[in-house]
């Protein structure tokens, strides 16, 4: 696999979507996951600022799902307000706690939709940064009541227009920033 020479030597966006086919999603990411880190990591950044500019983001305990190498947390960290935030992601442990100082669900999206985010609830706030078009789209009704059922809000940020949101959530805001679609929603 070819490797992004601007990015460190890390995965380029092209690589990764090559890795994807080789390997489907969960193949690439439980063999790079722990490398992981987004190219579009400034633009997030910018995104997020964005989106607590016209209307502030809720303080509190913050879930960052399919968290990465925490892009959406580093963000949210520079914002005002206390937060208080929590990890969630099967595959990218190594490289969270590498950059991020807080705890991590080792969750994947369908224990999720069974509801193992109850006992870990509530949350302020779900942010999930370029992963939710992930989910396989027969899993998504089911993931996103469970994620309405403990997250008062939920921030998706994402390179295109998927996935529809039409369970569980009403949308209140969307943008596009620099390619990053940003949509907000709150819990119905
Ligand atoms: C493109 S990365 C986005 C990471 C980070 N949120 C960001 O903004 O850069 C997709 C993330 O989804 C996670 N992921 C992939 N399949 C998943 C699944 N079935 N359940 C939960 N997370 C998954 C990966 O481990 C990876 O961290």
């Amino acid at each position: 696999m070819s490797r992004g020479a601007a990015d460190g030597g890390r995965p380029g966006v092209d690589s990764v979507r090559a890795g994807y086919v080789e390997h489907g999603v969960r193949g690439y990411y439980a063999r790079h996951g722990d490398d992981y880190r987004n190219p579009h990591e400034d633009a997030i950044g910018e995104a997020i600022a964005l989106a607590d500019g016209r209307r502030p983001l809720p303080a509190g305990r913050v879930l960052d799902l399919a968290c990465g190498s925490g892009e959406a947390t580093l963000a949210l960290a520079t914002l005002d307000g206390e937060r208080i935030f929590v990890g969630c992601d099967p595959y990218t442990g190594d490289a969270w706690r590498a950059r991020v100082p807080h705890p991590l669900l080792e969750l994947d999206f369908t224990a999720i939709a069974a509801g193992a985010l109850q006992p870990h609830g509530p949350f302020d706030l779900i942010v999930c940064s370029f992963a939710l078009h992930l989910a396989e789209r027969s899993r998504l009704p089911g993931l996103l009541w469970a994620l309405s059922r403990v997250g008062a809000e939920l921030l998706v940020l994402s390179p295109h227009k998927r996935p529809a949101i039409d369970v569980g959530f009403e949308q209140i805001d969307a943008f596009v920033h620099r390619r990053v679609r940003v949509r907000r929603f709150v819990a119905r």
